[in-house]
Order: structure tokens, then sequence, then C-alpha cells
């Protein structure tokens, strides 16, 4: 046994990527994008560090550092009447009440990179939970589930400015029940690249194609939680305003109008995506976009409104909900050196596959340019 351990020893000795179970480490030692070391907690304990369901000391699972009631729950284990089921693999860890878990992470100093996780809220309702790379921190609801299978994936991002950033994911419930914390499963990482806005178009991001890792195994999308400000969005150059999220899904796993990826409005007027874009004063604009459905049973007839600073535009769309979509625009004269272009939903829907997911209408292809006034001869 000895000389097996001294073997691989020796035959690491001349590589310099860490052992791992995932592929998380760029050649240059920096992490790259996908799941984080551990990151869906399929490397277990060792069982003479667990009691129960209880992880006992700090440095048991695998590539994590956990603090509090930790719990390392199998798919399939039961609490009360519920089942648990996990999304990734088998294996996930439920946060008690001020419980935490966390990872050191190879970065690249002054980048972006955005954290998917995957969670699900058991018993409590006002369930939340705070996600930190110091000095950055964002307490992200999880008392809205989104999807039927009750976990949800949730983005956030912050702005590395260390060479090592340590991601905590901590749990500031207070409940009676110290097994009625969230579940975590598949923490992810992804570099995120801001894009610039072009001579094609003043809109940062106009078609979502820079956004938060999504997993290929998990076909609900990604939440981008409220409250997320431009310049810390998961959703580069975009703002998550009002009290819901909006939802990031990409065209493995449902219709998307153009590209790769793009947005689905699913909280209704409860949510709304943003972008401040420069104008001129007196000009005349088009926005442009594209109105839809994900192919994802979301019927009816879904309604986005589109504002460009005090002007609007409803655009109706009917939805058989098997995916497709229009293109609607909306003229504007700027009336100020920045202008603020917001889309929201103006109805709940829920899928009629279901009648539990919250889905809503696709936004996509968003541009926006200057009307070209031909100049008089
Ligand atoms: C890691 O993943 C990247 C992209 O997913 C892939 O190109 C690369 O070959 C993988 N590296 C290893 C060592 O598996
Ligand atoms: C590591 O590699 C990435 C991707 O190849 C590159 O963007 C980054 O600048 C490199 N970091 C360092 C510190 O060399
Ligand atoms: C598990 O813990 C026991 C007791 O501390 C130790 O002897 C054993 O080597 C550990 N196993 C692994 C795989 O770390
Ligand atoms: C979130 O966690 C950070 C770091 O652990 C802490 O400084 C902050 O106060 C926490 N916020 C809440 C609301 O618990
Ligand atoms: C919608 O999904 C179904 C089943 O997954 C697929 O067969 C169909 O091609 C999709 N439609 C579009 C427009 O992507
Ligand atoms: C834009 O307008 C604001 C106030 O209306 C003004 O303070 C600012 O200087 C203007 N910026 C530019 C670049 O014109």
């Amino acid at each position: 046994m000895q000389g097996l351990v001294l073997l691989s020893v020796l035959l690491c000795a001349s590589c310099h990527i860490s052992l791992s179970l995932t592929n998380s480490t760029a050649s240059n030692g920096t992490v790259a994008d996908g799941l984080l070391e551990n990151g869906n907690f399929e490397n277990a304990p060792n069982a003479t560090n667990m009691k129960g369901t209880v992880v006992v000391g700090r440095y048991t699972i695998p590539g994590w550092v956990n603090e509090g009631f930790v719990e390392y729950i199998k798919s399939g284990q039961k609490q009360g009447d519920m089942l648990l089921v996990v999304p990734e693999g088998a294996y996930a860890v439920r946060l008690g009440n001020e419980a935490s878990i966390k990872q050191k992470i190879k970065v690249i100093k002054g980048m972006y990179y955005s954290i998917t996780f995957s969670a699900a809220r058991t018993c409590a309702q006002e369930e939340r939970l705070n996600v930190t790379v110091a000095p950055d921190s964002g307490v992200l609801p999880i008392q809205t589930v989104y999807s039927s299978s009750g976990w949800d994936n949730y983005a956030w991002a912050f702005k590395a400015i260390y060479e090592v950033a340590e991601l905590i994911i901590h749990n500031p419930g207070v409940e009676e029940d110290p097994a009625c914390g969230p579940l975590i499963d598949a923490v992810a990482i992804k570099a995120l690249y801001p894009p610039r806005p072009t001579n094609k178009n003043s809109v940062k991001n106009g078609g979502f194609e820079e956004g938060p890792y999504v997993f290929p195994n998990t076909p609900w999308g990604v939440l981008i939680p409220p409250n997320i400000e431009d310049d810390h969005s998961p959703l580069p150059a975009w703002i998550v305003e009002s009290l819901k999220a909006v939802k990031y899904i990409d065209s493995a796993h449902y219709f998307v109008p153009q590209g790769r990826r793009a947005v689905e409005l699913v909280a209704g007027k409860e949510s709304a995506i943003a972008q401040i874009v420069r104008t001129i004063v007196g000009k005349m604009y088009r926005l442009s976009f594209a109105v839809g459905d994900a192919n994802n049973s979301c019927v009816g007839s879904l309604v986005v409104e589109a504002f460009a600073g005090k002007d609007t535009l409803k655009v109706p769309y009917e939805s058989k909900g098997k995916g497709g979509f229009k293109r609607a625009e909306l003229k504007f004269k700027a009336v100020s050196n920045r202008t603020r272009i917001m889309f929201l939903s103006t109805f709940y829907t829920m899928r009629s596959d279901d009648f539990s997911s919250l889905c809503g209408p696709v936004l996509d292809d968003v541009k926006l340019l200057s009307i070209q006034t031909s100049p008089n001869p």
C-alpha cells in the first residue's frame, strides 16, 4: 500500500496539474471554466469523520473547508416525508444555521468570474444564501422555486482582486431546526469577458452570449438573481432589477432565437432586465430585439414590455410552447446622454406540462443603433 502511494507521488513529480476528480485547472495553474475541485461533492468524506449525516471536522469534505452544522446528503435520503434528490451525481451538502462551505480558487487578478451553483430549499420559507469572495458579498434569495425538481441554479459574479479568491457559501438562516437549511450541489466557475459596445450595437452583450457557466446536465437554466449591478453582473453589462430573478438559458436545452444563449423573463413584472446605454440628445434610435418562447411548454399570450427612457412598446407573442420568435423594434428620440433600456414580461406564466414551474417569454438579440438621417443636399 505504501509502495503504491509512493509510486503515485513519483509519477506526479513531473506533472504540474494537481490530482483532482474534476477538470478545473488551466495549464498555467489558474482555475479553468467548469466545476470547482470536488464541486459536485462526489468525492466523499472519510466515514470516520461523519456522525450520521453530519460532517465532523473542518477539513472533512475533500476540496472544501466547512464551518458549523454541515450535512453530507446522499440522493434518495429521506427527511420526514420528503425524498431528497440530488441534481449532479449522488451527493450534496446541506448548510445548517450560520453554516458555510468554502474553497480557495487560483484566479487571474483583475479578471471577472461568475460562480454557478445548484441549490434547493428544504423546509424553511425564507431561505437565503450569502455568497462571498472578499470584499464582495451578495445575499441570494432562494425562496422562490422556479423548477419543478425543486433545484435551481444560481449565478453570482466577482472581480478578482487577489491571485487567490476564497469563495464562501454561507447560510445566514436562524431556523429552529438546523436540518432545515438549503442543499448545495455542483459549484462551478467561469471567467467573464465583459463585452464592449461596437459600431454595430450600442448595447453591450445584446445577444447574452457572455454569461455564467451552464451545467451540461441540468436542464433548468441559470437564475440571475435580483439586485445585480452591471459592474458585477454574472450577465455582463446587464442589471437585474426588482424582486425576482431572470433565467439564463442555452441552446443545448432550450430554443434560443439567436446564437447559443438568451434570457427567459420568468417572473412577470417582478423582474426586469436593464442596461444604461450612451445616447446623443436629439438623435433618433432604433431598439430592436427578438421575443419568443424557449420550447419549454410555456403556452399562452405572452407580452414583453420594452422601455427606452420614457418610450415604451408592448410586444405580444402567442406562444404554443414549441419554440419560435418574432422581431420587434422601438424607435425613440434620445432626451439624455444616457438612456435606460429595460425589458419585462407583463404576465406570470406557468409551464403547461407541470403547472409548477414559472416560465415566460424569451428575449434575445437586443440591438441599439442611431437612425442615420441622410444629410440634406
Ligand atoms: C479541460 O476542459 C477543457 C474545456 O472543457 C478541454 O479543452 C481540456 O482538454 C480539458 N483538459 C483536460 C486535462 O481534461
Ligand atoms: C493563464 O491562462 C489563461 C488562459 O490561457 C490566460 O488568460 C491567463 O492570462 C494566464 N494567467 C497567467 C497568470 O499567466
Ligand atoms: C480515514 O480515517 C482513518 C482514521 O483517521 C484513517 O486511518 C484512514 O486512512 C482515512 N482514510 C482515508 C481514505 O483518508
Ligand atoms: C455574508 O458573509 C460575509 C462574509 O462571511 C459577511 O461579512 C457578511 O456580513 C454576511 N452577510 C450576511 C447578510 O449574513
Ligand atoms: C422543441 O423540442 C422538441 C423536443 O425536444 C424538438 O424535437 C424540437 O425540434 C424543438 N423545436 C425547436 C423549434 O427547437
Ligand atoms: C451627461 O449629462 C449629465 C447630466 O445631464 C452631465 O452631468 C454629464 O456631464 C453629461 N455627460 C456627457 C458626456 O455629456
